[in-house]
């Protein structure tokens, strides 16, 4: 009777231990463990001989310290019961100890063992069967190496906390580990787990659950309304996790919920009937519908990310509610109206706006009271009205907290800067290009003296310059273009230590005085009174060694040129235009045939050429529903033109993706082959590349020619190339993965990606694409390629495909690295002489930069420094593993786009984990994405085992 009740405190007694530990309560722990301790000490307990020589065992293999006497007392990673005699082993802590091999088999010998913590060691192989320690409450194996399933843990009824997480266990969840009705805490994030989602409905007691990054299929099961006790769930990072949210309002208990970075569709769940919601995370999914309401009646919502969810629409509702609102992204969804002011100002310890590629119309006129403002970023939308009063810096010092970044630009605000503008004195960058701002800089902006980035082209600011923009200390980037500015260019610019991108194009100023061009390590862009462009870039000592170099040409007479040239060409050809070998009948039923009559009323009368394909010109057309298209007439009487552009039809009527150019229909008639796609109003990435900055503005032996300055395009930003790139990537991603067999598309190139209106990239010109042969599997295609004749374009071309005639989706792999060089440097693939460097050919030029850390030389000057150096350094490193000489090697198409997403969350420093205090919050960082790439996945990747996947859910146009 006695012992029995002994046992009973015992065992609360070590559960108050595991509370303990699991709640972080550091005092609890130190009493209990000091009782602990006592009781241990006391009895000097022998353990069981089995147990002991186990230990003895285990001590050997991972290289513990021998210890003296009793373990019980003596070896500081065990903790036993001190209830019996002989005694037995309840506690193993081996947490951190770099312990290496495998977990040997006979840990399972300690059969009442409660706690097995091997967390942060470098174990690996694979998890032995634990189902002689029944007793098992807490399990941590986290951060090891361990491979293989997960095993079996059905007869382990009284685990109350599982953590796998940060392994390399793979084969799916087993349904078993969620029947585990004690269970609190389940995690199992990071792992390559794969597999559906296991229904959820025996978790009775389950608290916390983690499975971000597991690779999971499938949707999110409709019993996760069972899990009842849920405070925190955690399913983001599952690119392939689809289907709708059920609406959870059973779990009232929630506090964070994350499913970011899936393919999650339909309706946002407003968890109306949650108390206390913390932090609600859905970036990066494909919601629709409207902004839920309810959603912001959570008083208690802290974090709240919906961005990137292209479909979102409607208007942010009243925001009244939210008092405890410090951070809110809803950028790049589709949400249109006003921003109700009066709400707004109660968050007052709104912390951090994302608003960006929007149709917002108005944002508040008065932030004042928001004290602990850091970021607002409203940028791309259709705000009208005067700038913002914002808090001013004084009265920010006694909260801690200062605003840092203001970005406003791609808007319609009108007016000056407010006055309390001038006294941010901690703002580190102010951004408000594109606007119709006016008036003049005041000579308050020397208060500023944080400010590292001013950027305030496209406006109509005037007057001079003050003077006292020399007293910014910190300023690295001053971008004056295209305002009415006059008088002289401050020489006070030249004081500044930090200054190294000097932009003042398209103003009146009257010259620039030599004290800038003497300064070091500058660069100075400039438009004369001759309307020419001229790009000064000193070196360490200054304009005496550094040199003038280079005018950009003007390009619009060059774009005359190529359509005179076009029509030519396609007059010349038209008249050799000969019999094909096709008929209607050849063509996919899914594809819609015009008549030649009907081409011409669309094209009117081939009026309107807007560029040159690959075999002939392309004319703008209207339907008569007025949507536009691109015409492309095939100039070739060739039998291969005819099977290519058979093999485009049949592609594109079968292929639907938003990041893949969708084709409208064709026209067979009198042999004419017409094919008919998506307008892309913007032209392809190459158009923005290269006619932006036709000349080579790097090369000082190339002195002007032209004279205009007049450009077809403004240079591309860093973000929007990475935007354009992850987009390509994403078509190219949907050729090689979702097809089957795979699609190569064989003749990726900076051409061939093609822009909307908005700069949205899609891949075109399948032509020449190839299908692996239906009864090959995507391994076979992998390992031996499809051997077909070599078609391509020069410099783009795999080494391997040319050499060895092997032809695989790596191939692809190959050129899109080439396209990345190309919009990280602007140089052309072909390109065979650099200024300054004895390099051959374009890689060993890059790859050399990189190695001497001397990455500004290769990056186009036409990005004017303005890029995050780690987001360049990432996406340099991509492209040159997507260009190894070996294509498995290469890494997959999917290991790019979680790359280069990751490199433009960088230069956003939109989700910079480190900067919030919020442990909950499971933004990717920088390494959990670069990982998986540069080790295993590249070795990994050509012996990976794929399966057929159903469409992703963007598959849908979702703009
Ligand atoms: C593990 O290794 C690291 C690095 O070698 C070392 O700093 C650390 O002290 C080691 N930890 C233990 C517990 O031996
Ligand atoms: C569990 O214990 C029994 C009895 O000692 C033994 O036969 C069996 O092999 C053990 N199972 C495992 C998986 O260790
Ligand atoms: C599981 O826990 C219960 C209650 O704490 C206890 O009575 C039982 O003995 C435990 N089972 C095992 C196998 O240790
Ligand atoms: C889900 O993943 C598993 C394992 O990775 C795979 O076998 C299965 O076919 C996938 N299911 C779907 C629908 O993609």
């Amino acid at each position: 009777m006695a012992t029995e009740s002994l046992l009973d405190t015992s065992t609360s007694k070590a559960l108050l231990v595991k509370k303990a530990h699991d709640m972080n309560s550091g005092l609890l722990l130190l009493v209990v463990s000091t009782l602990l301790l006592c009781s241990a000490a006391r009895m000097q307990a022998a353990l069981v001989p089995e147990e002991e020589s186990a230990l003895e065992s285990i001590r050997t293999s991972f290289n513990q310290p021998k210890w003296t006497g009793d373990p019980c007392s003596n070896a500081q990673w065990i903790t036993c019961s001190g209830l019996s005699q002989p005694d037995n082993v309840w506690k193993l802590n081996l947490e951190k100890q770099n312990l290496t091999g495998t977990i040997p088999a006979d840990i399972t010998k300690f059969r009442q063992v409660r706690e097995l913590i091997l967390a942060g060691n470098r174990l690996d192989g694979q998890i032995p069967d634990f189902s002689n320690m029944t007793s098992l409450q807490n399990l941590d194996l986290s951060d090891n190496n361990l491979s293989g399933r997960i095993p079996d843990t059905s007869v382990l009824t009284n685990l109350t906390r599982i953590a796998l997480n940060r392994n390399q266990l793979s084969g799916g969840i087993p349904a078993s580990i969620f029947n585990h009705t004690k269970l609190e805490i389940l995690l199992l994030q990071d792992n390559p787990l794969g597999g559906p989602i296991p229904e959820l409905d025996n978790l009775n007691s389950l608290q916390i659950l983690d499975l971000t990054n597991i690779q999971a299929n499938g949707t999110v099961p409709l019993s996760i309304e069972k899990i009842e006790k849920a405070t925190e769930i955690y399913l983001g990072h599952n690119p392939q996790l689809s289907g709708t949210l059920p609406a959870m309002s059973n779990l009232i208990h929630l506090k964070f919920f994350n499913a970011g970075f899936c393919a999650l569709s339909g309706n946002i769940p407003d968890l109306k009937n949650t108390g206390g919601l913390e932090t609600l995370d859905l970036q990066m999914n494909d919601f629709s519908g409207d902004f839920p309401t309810a959603l912001l009646r959570h008083e208690s919502l802290r974090l709240l990310y919906l961005n990137n969810n292209p479909r979102l629409s409607g208007s942010i509702p009243d925001t009244s509610m939210l008092k405890s609102l410090q951070e809110m992204y809803t950028n790049d969804c589709n949400l249109t109206g006003e921003l109700n002011s009066p709400a707004l100002r109660k968050s007052i310890i709104l912390q951090k706006v994302g608003l960006w590629n929007n149709r917002l119309e108005t944002f508040p006129l008065d932030l004042v009271n928001l004290t602990q403002l850091v970021q607002i970023d409203v940028h791309n939308n259709t705000m009208t009205g005067n700038l913002p009063d914002l808090p001013a810096g004084v009265d920010q010092i006694t909260n801690g907290v200062y605003l840092k970044s203001l970005n406003f630009s791609n808007n319609h605000f009108s007016g000056g800067l407010p006055s309390s503008w001038y006294q941010l004195s901690y703002l580190e960058e102010m951004v408000l290009d594109s606007n119709n701002l006016s008036g003049v800089i005041d000579p308050a902006i020397g208060t500023l003296t944080s400010l590292k980035e001013l950027r305030i082209r496209n406006n109509n600011f005037s007057g001079p310059m003050a003077e006292e923009v020399g007293l910014l200390q910190n300023l690295q980037i001053l971008d004056l273009r295209n305002n009415q500015f006059s008088g002289n260019v401050p020489r006070s610019l030249a004081n500044l230590p930090n200054l190294h991108t000097l932009l003042l194009d398209n103003n009146r100023f009257t010259g620039i005085p030599d004290v800038l061009l003497n300064k070091s390590r500058l660069l100075i862009s400039y438009t004369n009174n001759d309307n020419i462009r001229i790009i000064y870039a000193t070196s360490a000592t200054g304009l005496s060694t550094g040199a003038k170099i280079g005018i950009v040409i003007g390009v619009l007479a060059a774009s005359v040129i190529i359509a005179v040239s076009a029509t030519i060409l396609y007059n010349r050809r038209h008249k050799k235009f000969d019999a094909g070998q096709l008929s209607a009948h050849d063509m996919p039923e899914a594809a819609k045939s015009f008549s030649l009559k009907e081409i011409k009323a669309i094209t009117q009368n081939h009026k309107r050429v807007i560029g040159k394909g690959g075999f002939g010109p392309v004319y703008f057309g209207k339907l008569v529903d007025g949507k536009e298209v691109a015409v492309k007439v095939r100039a070739t009487d060739s039998k291969q033109g005819a099977e290519e552009f058979l093999n485009e039809v049949r592609l594109l009527s079968r292929l639907h993706h938003r990041n893949l150019v969708s084709l409208v229909g064709y026209c067979l008639e009198s042999h004419q082959q017409i094919l008919l796609y998506d307008y892309m109003s913007k032209g392809t990435l190459y158009d923005h590349l290269y006619q932006s900055s036709e000349s080579d503005i790097s090369n000082p032996d190339n002195p002007s020619s032209s004279t205009n300055e007049m450009s077809l395009h403004e240079p591309l930003t860093w973000k929007t190339r990475l935007d354009i790139a992850i987009n390509a990537a994403r078509g190219l991603e949907y050729l090689h993965k979702d097809c089957n067999p795979p699609v190569i598309h064989r003749d990726v190139k900076s051409s061939n990606i093609l822009l909307t209106e908005k700069l949205l990239a899609k891949v075109g010109d399948l032509g020449i694409s190839k299908q692996a042969d239906e009864q090959h599997s995507r391994e076979t295609l992998n390992d031996s390629g499809v051997s077909t004749v070599i078609k391509g374009t020069f410099g783009y071309l795999d080494p391997e495909y040319f050499t060895r005639n092997r032809l695989t989706t790596k191939s692809d792999v190959y050129s899109f690295g080439m396209v990345l060089l190309e919009i990280i440097t602007a140089k052309k693939p072909q390109t065979q002489k650099f200024v300054h460097s004895s390099a051959k050919n374009i890689i060993d030029w890059v790859q050399g930069a990189l190695s001497s850390d001397q990455l500004e030389s290769v990056v186009d000057p036409n990005l004017f420094n303005e890029y995050d150096r780690e987001s360049m350094i990432m996406v340099v490193e991509t492209a040159l593993l997507c260009l190894r000489p070996k294509g498995t090697k290469r890494p997959e198409m999917g290991d790019v786009v979680r790359v280069l997403t990751k490199a433009l969350q960088m230069d956003l420093g939109y989700v910079d984990s480190s900067s919030t205090t919020d442990s909950h919050r499971r933004v990717s960082k920088t390494a959990d994405l670069i990982a998986p790439l540069t080790s295993s996945s590249i070795v990994s990747s050509s012996s990976r085992s794929f399966s057929l996947q159903s469409l992703p859910s963007w598959d849908t146009d979702a703009r």
